[in-house]
């Protein structure tokens, strides 16, 4: 069987990958990149990693034997570095979401259209307890079709909007809320085997931190259209005062519908499906 040799640039987030590559029997730790050096020596005692299997240069790690590109940098870069990998005869992993503007997912698009390497988007949500089970009642007819989905993601992170360490905002300060949907729209996407065909979006007021960019919008609330007809709405916030985070999703169709809990992420919520009792979900 072949061991992918898997390369991962970028150690914070990015990090949580390697133990899942290390374990798996068809993957294995090839090389670790980022613009800090400090970090990739800790990995490499941890993993066993040569010198020459550490990279500060994006460019150099690209091209080195890997098979595999895992992409746990800031969202500014995924476009440039996706292109750049599947351009090198590699695999993509990209951490969530594929770009932050219109042209470099055109770019991620075209690139993945005409290379014969595979990319994939790291979308966690989906593989959310009950968003497997949600499915089978889904594709089960339990809710008939579908018309409306609703998702709230309301995750504090000020602290990673501006550094508490050195009140200097880093890259989150220019991603407006809205554009990090993927958690909402991901799971409800799947679900509904469907993909959005329009958009539309307001919230710019910024009264809760230091306007350092649209990073620092409180809350934004977005309305989709699906190719198959159905709307679906979307709240967002890094910076807003709630605790525990907000990560919820609905879902209604002709015959029935399903809604997680509102207190935290294992929150039970309810299902209703016609000539049944509601019940927990
Ligand atoms: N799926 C999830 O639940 C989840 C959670 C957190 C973060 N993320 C995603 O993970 C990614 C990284 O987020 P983070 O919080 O770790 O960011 P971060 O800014 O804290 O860390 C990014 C790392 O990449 C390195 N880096 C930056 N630019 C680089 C470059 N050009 N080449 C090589 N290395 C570079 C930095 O030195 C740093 O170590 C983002 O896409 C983010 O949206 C996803």
């Amino acid at each position: 069987m072949k061991k992918y040799k898997v390369g991962l640039v970028g150690v914070r987030r990015g990090s949580s990958y390697l133990s899942v590559f290390a374990n798996n029997p068809r993957t294995e730790i090839a090389a670790v990149c980022d613009l800090k050096h400090e970090p990739l020596v800790e990995i490499a005692k941890q993993y066993h990693l040569n010198d020459n299997r550490l990279f500060t240069d994006y460019y150099d790690f690209v091209n080195a034997d890997i098979d595999i590109v895992v992409l746990g940098t800031p969202i500014p870069f995924h476009a440039e570095q996706t292109v750049a990998a599947l351009e090198n005869g590699k695999h993509v992993l990209s951490e969530v979401t594929a770009s932050d503007t219109i042209e470099g997912c055109e770019a991620i698009f075209k690139a993945a259209s005409r290379s014969k390497y595979k990319y994939m988007l790291a979308e966690n949500c989906i593989y959310m307890h009950f968003c497997r089970q949600w499915k089978k009642w889904v594709d089960a007819g339990k809710l008939g079709p579908i018309y409306y989905a609703e998702a709230d993601y309301v995750h504090e992170i000020r602290h990673l909007v501006i550094d508490p360490a050195t009140d200097s905002p880093n890259w989150r300060a220019q991603r407006p809320p809205i554009h990090y949907c993927s958690h909402s729209l991901g799971p409800l996407l799947y679900l509904m085997d469907d993909y959005i065909v329009k958009a539309t979006c307001s919230g710019k007021n910024k009264t809760i931190i230091r306007d350092v960019g649209p990073g620092a919008i409180d809350i934004q609330v977005a309305l989709f259209e699906t190719a198959k007809g159905a709307t679906i709405k979307v709240l967002r916030s890094s910076v807003a005062t709630r605790r525990p985070p907000l990560c919820t999703y609905g879902i209604y169709g002709k015959y029935g519908f399903l809604e997680s809990g509102r207190e935290d992420y294992e929150n039970i919520g309810m299902r209703y499906f016609e000539g049944e009792d509601p019940k927990g979900v």
